[in-house]
């Protein structure tokens, strides 16, 4: 897998069959790969591997996590993935495949690693309509994660050149299947149990999603107003969280990472993406032990570094 320092040879081959093979090979081997959507290019990896998943911010700088859309072929394997209640039911029917998000509870034992959902019960999914992005998700058997193919800071690539310039040097295959037909990104809409609430507008509008789903939509504004806390796309522990700790007080967690042991490590040989790969999972663990306070050892602030200390600084404040 590349390393943010390392230059990457990137080839970028017109969509056809032996593009394609080359692009599940290396999604196989945890590489991530850019191919279109018919809203934007995505840059996906595999969304069961939480080091692939990790890769995907090393290659886009991305300062801090987001929770990722999973983009998968067919209905029974979104149905492994997400728990799907009436009104899901009816707009996936409606717009799959399609420029259409659902976040819906994460169904029991999904395949999707942590880091893909930032630590959320919650997940993002939408079956994709493009050609060569099917293509890759059958030809690679995986749910794939993938957001926009552009550096951190740079805008939604619709066209391949688009993401050579800003990932070049990053990533091994671009995919070109010539300019995406949306241009946007896919409208995303929550399902909760008080109902539908459209977190981001996109090519198919409220008003479409209020008929198929025969339910009104709230939009994300109002809600913010009405329910505070309940648009919290970040998973953040309950207890307090203190950074930079080299050993551990008796009532804390200590989480540890290269040299110092702690109770849990995100990476034993200091290794920054396999750390990212592991934030999730040793946030949980934490959270979950019988002590009352958790301590992190102090990590890299370069590279992926920079992503997983943001996401702890916003942890020890409480975001
Ligand atoms: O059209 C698209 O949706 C493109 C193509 C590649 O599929 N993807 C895309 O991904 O736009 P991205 O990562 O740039 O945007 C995903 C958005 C983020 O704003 C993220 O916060 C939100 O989805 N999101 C993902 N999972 C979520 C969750 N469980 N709860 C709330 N928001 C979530
Ligand atoms: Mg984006």
């Amino acid at each position: 897998m590349p390393t943010p320092n390392s230059a990457t040879e990137t080839a970028i081959k017109p969509f056809d069959a032996d593009t394609i093979a080359d692009a599940a090979a290396r999604i196989a081997a945890g590489e991530c790969v850019a191919i279109p959507t018919e809203t934007v290019y995505g840059l996906a990896a595999n969304a069961t591997d939480g080091k692939a998943v990790a890769g995907i911010y090393a290659a886009k700088g991305r300062p801090s996590f987001n929770p990722l859309i999973v983009h998968v072929a067919t209905m029974d394997e979104a149905r492994k993935i997400a728990r799907f209640d009436s009104a899901g039911e009816n707009l996936a029917a409606a717009f799959w495949s399609g420029p259409l998000t659902l976040i819906l509870p994460l169904a029991e034992n999904a395949p999707i690693a942590d880091l893909v959902t930032a630590g959320l019960d919650t997940v993002a999914i939408r079956i994709p309509a493009h050609p060569a992005m099917q293509a890759l998700l059958k030809a690679s058997g995986l749910p794939l994660a993938a957001p926009s193919a552009n550096a951190s800071g740079s805008i939604s690539p619709t066209r391949a050149e688009h993401v050579a310039r800003s990932l070049r040097g990053k990533i091994g295959l671009i995919v070109d299947a010539g300019p995406t037909g949306h241009g946007i990104e896919s409208t995303i809409v929550a399902s909760r149990q008080h109902g539908l609430t459209l977190l981001r507008p996109g090519p198919i509008t409220a008003e479409q999603i209020e008929t198929a789903a025969g339910t009104p939509i709230s939009t994300a504004k109002s809600e913010t107003i009405s329910a505070p806390g309940q648009l919290a796309s970040h998973y953040a522990p309950s207890k307090p969280l203190r950074l930079d700790a080299t050993d551990a007080e008796p009532d804390e967690w200590l989480i540890g990472f290269g040299d110092i042991a702690g109770d849990s490590s995100l990476s034993p040989s200091g290794d920054l993406v396999e750390a990212a790969a592991n934030l999730f999972a040793a946030l949980h663990e934490a959270d979950a032990s019988a002590r009352p306070q958790i301590a992190v050892a102090p990590l890299p602030d370069k590279g992926i570094g920079q992503a997983i200390t943001d996401r702890l600084a916003r942890a020890a404040h409480r975001d």
